[in-house]
Order: structure tokens, then sequence, then C-alpha cells
């Protein structure tokens, strides 16, 4: 923060600050179709903007002459101490974003001690993002193929490559009405980015009737087949869960009793997530589900929460309502598109630092601290 306001006539060189920044900065450097491809969510973009107002609903009620002088940010998760509260959302295809694609993000979230989860349809397949990280922390997401033998394969590699806990996402499987991407005709998955995972695969690759790169589109086509796998039920969640040794998260959970029938299921966390908005058009915001799904667990396991998580205020708001910890999504996304790994260090860096100042003028000097004393209903 200090640096920043030293610099004087050098700020204008910086790199944006805001999330609206980012957000601008990336419309101007991106395609209309990549840009709204993450822009973009479903339908009319009701769920997208309720995520984001749900935090306008409470405000922070400081304390004051509170000893903060010394601050603690860190949580723990699975016994795993992470220093923030935050983790880097699973978010696929980014080489439409930058020529890096997944190692940019990577590579921030291990140098800054940032947990990064890796997305199922990452563009560089998961052994090279493992190595880019060396002893970063990085789980692994995966949405459930209909092939028992493929789930099976990417628990393995992903377990042979050091991800520390498997992300079922279950909220996404048919895609949702996406209105940009249908107006531009945009899935880049079927020019093969996105496919890392699968076509570096010897399970997929022995089922296609020709090598990925001899067509792309087919091999594409038939990853993204997998992956719709509206078969999938609680019973294939136990096939999962016992086919790994890793603790396994549930993601796009907006529902008490579906947060229930987990626990029952064995898993290990769970996510409360609607995807950034991008599925289920007119769904619950997640921060409005939050306080009766951590009603129905009680404590017993980690609930995470993503979509609408902007700013350090947020971080603070989804916690105080019972949240272990949150995901950062879109923020991440834009800087990426705009400067690569500089720019995801960057949105880390300053939301760890606006966090860190909100705590301590909330007059709370550790994340333990902060409790539903912290904030107030207003609407
Ligand atoms: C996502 N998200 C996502 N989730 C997931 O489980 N696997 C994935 O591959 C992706 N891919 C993806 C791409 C893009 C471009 C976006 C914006 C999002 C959802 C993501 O993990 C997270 O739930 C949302 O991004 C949270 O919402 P906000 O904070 O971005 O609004």
């Amino acid at each position: 923060q200090m640096d920043i306001y030293q610099s004087g006539d050098e700020a204008a060189k910086l790199l944006p600050i805001s999330f609206e920044e980012w957000e601008n900065r990336a419309k101007k450097i991106l395609a209309a179709a990549p840009f709204g491809y993450v822009y973009g969510a479903a339908g009319a973009g009701n769920t997208h903007r309720a995520n984001v107002d749900a935090f306008q609903k409470y405000r922070l009620r400081p304390r004051v002459c509170c000893d903060v002088s010394k601050l603690d940010l860190s949580i723990s998760i699975f016994g795993t101490k992470f220093p923030v509260p935050f983790l880097l959302a699973p978010i696929g295809v980014n080489t439409i974003l930058h020529s890096d694609g997944e190692l940019a993000p990577a590579k921030a979230a291990a140098k800054l001690g940032v947990p990064y989860i890796l997305s199922n349809v990452s563009s560089v397949p998961m052994e090279q993002v493992a190595e880019t990280m060396q002893d970063g922390v990085r789980w692994f997401q995966m949405y459930p193929p209909k092939d028992h033998d493929l789930t099976k394969s990417f628990l393995k590699r992903a377990e042979a490559s050091g991800f520390t806990a498997i992300v079922v996402t279950v909220d996404s499987t048919l895609l949702g009405w996406r209105e940009t991407d249908l107006r531009n005709a945009y899935l880049p998955f079927l020019t093969g980015q996105g496919m890392g995972n699968y076509f570096t695969d010897p399970v997929f690759c022995s089922k296609l009737k020709e090598a990925p790169d001899k067509n792309v589109k087919e091999a594409a086509l038939k990853a993204l087949e997998e992956g719709n796998n509206t078969c999938f039920t609680w019973k294939e969640l136990d096939f999962i869960r016992e086919h790994t040794r890793l603790p396994v998260l549930i993601k796009g959970i907006t529902h008490p009793d579906d947060a229930i029938l987990a626990l029952e299921h064995g898993v290990d966390g769970i996510i409360v997530s609607n995807h950034g908005g991008r599925q289920l058009d007119g769904a619950v915001a997640t921060l409005d589900s939050l306080p009766s799904i951590c009603e129905a667990i009680q404590g017993k396991i980690p609930i995470i929460l993503d979509s609408g998580i902007r700013r350090g205020a947020d971080i603070l708001k989804a916690i105080a309502l019972g949240a272990s910890a949150v995901l950062i999504g879109r923020p991440y996304a834009y800087a990426l598109a705009v400067a690569g790994e500089t720019g995801v260090e960057e949105v880390i860096r300053h939301l760890v630092a606006e966090t860190e100042l909100q705590l301590a003028i909330s007059g709370r000097s550790s994340i333990q601290e902060v409790d539903q004393s912290l904030i107030i209903k207003v609407k």
C-alpha cells in the first residue's frame, strides 16, 4: 500500500487496482468472444448480479480501541495451514486469456503461498502445472466423467502429481444457457483449448478412433460428452470417494438438504457456489445460501464460498457468515488477460493487503476472530 502511495507519478504506470479496472482493461485487450466468455453469465445474468449484490445486504460493524498491531490472516483446512483465507478458483481454458494458460496463475499462486485449484478443462495438462508449482499447494477440480475408467485415471494422475484434494463440480452436468457465447458462437474447447488433461489421458485417447491431433474437434466433442454427465448421482459420488485417498470437496451446493446428503456421502468439504452465475440463471445468490448450509453442517466439515467475491470486505463478510475460506474467480481471470503471471500476482497481493487492512480497521487481529458479531444485516 505505502509503495503505491509513494510511487507518485509512477502510479499512473501501475497495473489496475480495482476489480472494475481489471475488468475494463481485459475488455480492451481481449477480443469480444473470449472477454464475453469470462464476463458472461447464464440467461439474463440475474444470478451473477445477485451474487455480487448479496454482499451489500450486510455491513461491517467495527470495534475500536482493539490492539491490531499483529495481524494473522491464516486459516487451516484439512490440517494444512494456508497464509490467507482464499484460494484461486478453478477456471478452465486459460489460453483464451493468455498464452501461458494455467501456468501463469499456478506460478503466481505458488509464489505467494495461495492454493490453486486447477480446472479439469485446463489447456495445460495437470502434470505440467504440478511441475511448475513445485511445492505450491494444488487441488484438482473434476467434472465427473461418465466413464469410470476415465474418472479413475484422472484421480490417479492428480494423486501422482501432488494434488492434495479433489474438487468435484456438480452444478455443470450441462452447459448453461450463455447468451453472449451463443451470440458469438464461441465454445473454445472445439479448437482443442482446455483439453490439456483429456488429450494427454491414456484412457481417454484409447477410446478415440484416431489421435486427438488428427481430429481435434471430434476429440473435443467426445471430451465434452464425457462431462455432460446427466446421470451423475450421489452413488456416482460414492465411486469417486472410494477411488481416492485424497479429501473430496463438492462444488456447486446451494441447498442445505444437498449439504446434508454430501456429508452423509462422506465428502470432506463443501463449496457453496453457483459457478459465478454461469449455470442456472435465476438461482439463489451464494451468500444468501450460506447461513442455511452452515446451519445444516454445524461445523463438521469446512465450507468454502465463491461467486461474487471482489474485495476484502466480501471475504470478511463470507467468513463472518460461516465460511472457512472463499474462492477468487473472475478477478484473477481478468488480471491474467491483462498481465499474465504478474497480473495474477498483483490481484493476490492487493486482496491480501486489503483484507489485512479491513481486518485491522474492523478491530480484529485474526481471521479466527471474525464471526457474526462483525456484520449487521441492513436489507
Ligand atoms: C469458471 N468456473 C469454473 N468452475 C469449475 O468448477 N471448473 C471450471 O473449469 C470453471 N471454469 C470457469 C471459467 C470461467 C471463465 C469462469 C468465470 C468461471 C467457476 C469458478 O470456479 C467460480 O465458481 C466462479 O468464477 C465464481 O464466480 P465469480 O467470483 O467469478 O463471479
